[in-house]
């Protein structure tokens, strides 16, 4: 088993200018965590898998994210690399598994990124017909769906790839400003719904038991992915040893509460076999009567959106850039823009993929596999915790996990019992990916590798 060594990775990073400090950063996971999930999945769930107790679904997932997010941590501060999960597999793995690890991590993202693009038409659309204007449905579905292609999705993952080629400085702006307008449409939404919440309507509690929960909890993870997606900003954050596991904390225990709270106010203000719509939100503000509010909270939806398509395009651009670096991509997907610091061809290369997969793929099925890909791979960074502790024990650890391997291990078993819960089909798409990275890996990356 060949390993890298973590001297070698020290020296391997590039000077890219540090932009990034603790708020941004916060700001940049909470923009990448809260998104379509609680937006489309939350009512799905409670009508399909957990009634009114799809809140412990989220509790559940979000515990679990919390284990994993004390994992990255670690590794994070002391292995501060932009190829997160990649480089930790590799520095305590060996090159095969992180090669599979970096590509399942960029599989995951590319497909968060269509698929999140995706559900932000199904916003955009409707908000255009609240003017009278009638985007045809053709150009705004994917073969799959009955369509030619989804157009504005093509359009606006391309933009964004735009956007992130400028470099973080002025991409951060942004996407400051559009997670600032997320978290106040959340937050109206359960202020407003509040108002309106029949405890009733919790009753009955679980109406599909407690293996409803659990399905439930496997399927809105889906909502708190984003936080590992921070890990991969390593080289540009500012005193990153402190700024990064903090910004991972922070991040998580926001989304979480407001989690909480949509899933509270929505179950509580309709019963929740209605809630089986994909825009829940704007449903349930119709239901009771708050058509103005729904509309806010659309255009803030089609905004803060965005912020989850930057973040998950940035860091697929930046895993690439880092299996470009240790030979297993092209070379080229490393190189960084002289005035920018911003690895743009790392990034359109990721852009248009994203943006094909989003206009033409059927991502109803293929997105499945985020779920099963990315705890999998959880799963690998909570080990590489333990093994990297016993092979490196003189390694400067900034922020040790306490306890011992107790956390680590309950979030391997935490990861097992979530993937345990996935549908047969995400395992297959996931097996499909790997085979594709397989080729890969034989074709090229084997013979490049570089130590
Ligand atoms: N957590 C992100 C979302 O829910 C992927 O959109």
């Amino acid at each position: 088993m060949k390993l890298k060594s973590i001297d070698d990775l020290a020296h391997n990073q590039s000077e890219r200018p540090k932009t990034l400090g603790l708020f941004d950063l916060s700001i940049m996971g909470i923009g990448a965590i809260i998104g379509t999930g609680i937006l489309v999945l939350t009512g799905i769930v409670a009508a399909t898998d957990a009634g009114p107790g799809v809140i412990f679904s989220f509790i559940i997932a979000a515990l679990a994210s919390g284990l994993i997010g004390l994992c990255y941590s670690e590794l994070t501060t002391s292995i501060p690399s932009s190829g997160s999960a990649y480089v930790y597999t590799w520095v305590s793995m060996g090159q095969t598994l992180a090669y599979f690890t970096g590509w399942t991590m960029l599989g995951v993202y590319i497909t968060t990124t269509a698929t999140v693009a995706n559900g932000w038409t199904g916003y955009f659309t409707s908000f255009l017909k609240e003017f009278g204007i009638v985007f045809p449905k053709s150009l705004a579905s994917s073969p799959f769906d009955g369509g030619i292609m989804n157009l504005p999705a093509i359009i606006i993952v391309l933009m964004i790839t735009f956007l992130l080629t400028r470099g973080m400085k002025e991409s951060k702006t942004i996407n400051n400003i559009l997670v600032l307008v997320k978290i106040g449409i959340i937050l109206l939404f359960i202020i407003v719904g509040a108002f309106y919440v029949k405890p009733k309507n919790w009753h009955p509690l679980l109406p599909f038991g407690i293996s409803g929960v659990f399905t439930g909890a496997s399927t809105v993870f889906f909502a708190f992915l984003g936080f590992d997606a921070l890990a991969t900003s390593a080289e540009e954050v500012k005193n990153v040893q402190k700024n990064l596991p903090k910004a991972i904390i922070i991040s998580l225990a926001v989304s979480t509460m407001m989690y909480i709270l949509v899933s509270l106010v929505m179950t509580g203000d309709v019963v929740y076999s209605e809630l089986n719509v994909p825009e829940a939100m704007s449903y349930v503000l119709i239901t009771i009567n708050q058509p103005i509010v729904a509309q806010v909270i659309s255009v803030g939806a089609i905004l803060g959106i965005l912020a989850v398509i930057l973040a998950f395009i940035y860091a697929s651009s930046n895993i690439a850039m880092a299996m470009s670096r240790g030979g297993f991509l092209p070379s080229n997907l490393s190189i960084l823009n002289k005035k920018t610091g911003s690895p743009n061809q790392a990034l359109w290369l990721i852009g248009l993929i994203a943006a094909i997969g989003s206009g033409f793929l059927d991502l109803k099925n293929l997105a499945t596999f985020s779920n099963v890909g990315s705890i999998c791979v959880f799963a690998l960074i909570s080990l590489a915790v333990i093994v990297i502790r016993i092979k490196f024990p003189e390694l400067k650890r900034p922020f040790k996990i306490p306890f011992g391997y107790t956390i680590p291990i309950l979030s391997i078993l935490t990861c097992i019992f979530l993937l345990t819960n996935l549908p047969m089909t995400a395992w297959l798409n996931y097996l499909g990916w790997l085979l594709i990275g397989l080729v890969i890996y034989v074709a090229y990356s084997i013979r490049h590798v570089i130590y």
